[in-house]
């Protein structure tokens, strides 16, 4: 049983992270190497237990004892009797690796080491650690306490039941947990990049504008916002670095090629809702983009991206980046797609996706329109994803 949580970062995820271990029950440590952002997680934390509790969520007495059950340490020996940590500080390996070398001093010889990075290999985190077969990945999504999804990343170092028990932990938060291979981007960063990389596409082409595009994502597609809003409310710094990640992680695979334009809005400033301006302008008297709402431009549109997706999800299938279930689960849990990718497939025809894969790439002749050979082998022998 994995009783006692630490948790390294109390930034934006660590205190999210810790809020989750604290309301199931669990007694958390949290660590900032920043005194004064372990003191806002403090104020932070307070302040939204209080909240929950106003709104009838919880009684005051709940949201008192699991503000207790959260201690706010200065230093990483208060780690010595955890059963797991949770690291989740700054992006960057050489001080990752930094942190889960002092924890090894410090946390007892079965203590599971984990981290909530985005994009780096577990692999190489494991790599510097002295005792490997303990470390993964536990992937969770912003803001921790409300996003369902859990993807958890076992290194190929990685104990068997040091995954198990990780995963029976996260579950027993509620959670939806779906295990992924360590490869980039892991299941959701990785899949989902065609839904801002075609949109952004085809504006570049000038097919559409950017508030034709969202109405037809949105209105025609399904989602629950399009990829353009969607970008301006992540933050387009934030967008732009995943998408550079990825293409960099994949040894420049066309396919997760970053925009121009999406690098000219970041050089800009203009990053999104948190800047005033992104694709759209926030400003009170801006003028507002009208969609031009024309049906057959809105399916061509919808019909290309989801095909797009479909074919990342299929891809993924084909090199077991995780199960089909899997990756469904983790796109309608994860970024609340309106279907699973490859039950989309299946709903679509298999043949069909292929047929628009094949459109594109005679259009483009660019390896970024290449049809994932499951679907193409699919398509051939009448398989489909689901019975
Ligand atoms: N923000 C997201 O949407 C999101 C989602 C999933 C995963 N992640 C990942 O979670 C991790 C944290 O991201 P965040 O958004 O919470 O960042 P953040 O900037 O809000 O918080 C990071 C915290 O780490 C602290 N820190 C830096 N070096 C440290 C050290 N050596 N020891 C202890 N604390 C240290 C910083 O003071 C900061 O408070 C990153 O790996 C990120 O990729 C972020």
């Amino acid at each position: 049983m994995l009783r006692k949580i630490g948790v390294v970062g109390a930034g934006t995820m660590g205190r999210g992270i810790a809020q989750v271990a604290a309301t199931y029950g669990h007694d958390v440590i949290l660590y900032d190497a920043s005194d004064s952002v372990t003191n806002q997680a403090r104020d932070f934390l307070l302040r939204i237990l209080n909240r929950l509790a106003e709104k009838g969520r919880m009684t005051d007495i709940q949201a008192k004892e699991i503000f207790g059950r959260i201690r706010f340490s200065s230093s990483l020996s208060a780690y010595a009797d955890c059963d797991i940590v949770i690291e989740a500080i700054v992006e960057k390996l050489d001080i990752k690796q930094a942190v889960f070398s002092k924890l090894e001093e410090v946390v007892r010889h079965d203590c599971i080491l984990a981290s909530n990075t985005s994009s780096l290999s577990i692999a190489s985190l494991a790599g510097g650690c002295a005792i490997p077969s303990r470390v993964l990945g536990i992937h969770f999504f912003n803001p921790a306490p409300l996003m369902k999804l859990v993807e958890v990343i076992p290194a190929i170092q990685t104990e068997d039941e040091v995954t198990r028990e990780s995963m029976k932990l996260v579950r027993s938060w509620d959670k939806t947990v779906v295990k992924v291979k360590d490869t980039p981007g892991f299941i959701v960063n990785r899949v989902a990049r065609p839904f801002y990389g075609e949109a952004l596409r085809i504006l570049e082409e000038g097919i559409a504008d950017v508030a034709t595009i969202d109405w037809a994502m949105v209105e025609i597609g399904g989602f629950r916002m399009g990829p353009f809003t969607l970008m301006d409310y992540i933050g387009n710094d934030v967008n732009y670095a995943v998408t550079e990640s990825v293409f960099q992680a994949f040894y420049h695979d066309p396919r997760y090629k970053p925009a121009f334009t999406q690098k000219r809005l970041v050089e800009a400033g203009w990053l999104g809702r948190k800047t005033g301006h992104g694709y759209y302008d926030y400003s009170e008297d801006a003028q507002k983009l009208l969609p031009e709402k024309n049906e057959e431009k809105g399916n061509a549109i919808v019909r290309r991206i989801v095909t797009m997706l479909v074919n990342e999800a299929a891809d993924a299938v084909f090199w077991n980046i995780a199960t089909p279930e899997d990756i469904d689960l983790a796109m309608t849990r994860g970024v609340n797609y309106p279907k699973g990718l490859l039950a989309w497939a299946d709903d679509l025809g298999i043949e069909k996706c292929v047929h628009e894969m094949d459109r594109l790439y005679h259009t483009y002749r660019e390896d970024r329109y290449r049809c994932s050979p499951l679907l193409r082998q699919m398509a051939q022998t009448g398989r489909i994803f689901y019975k």
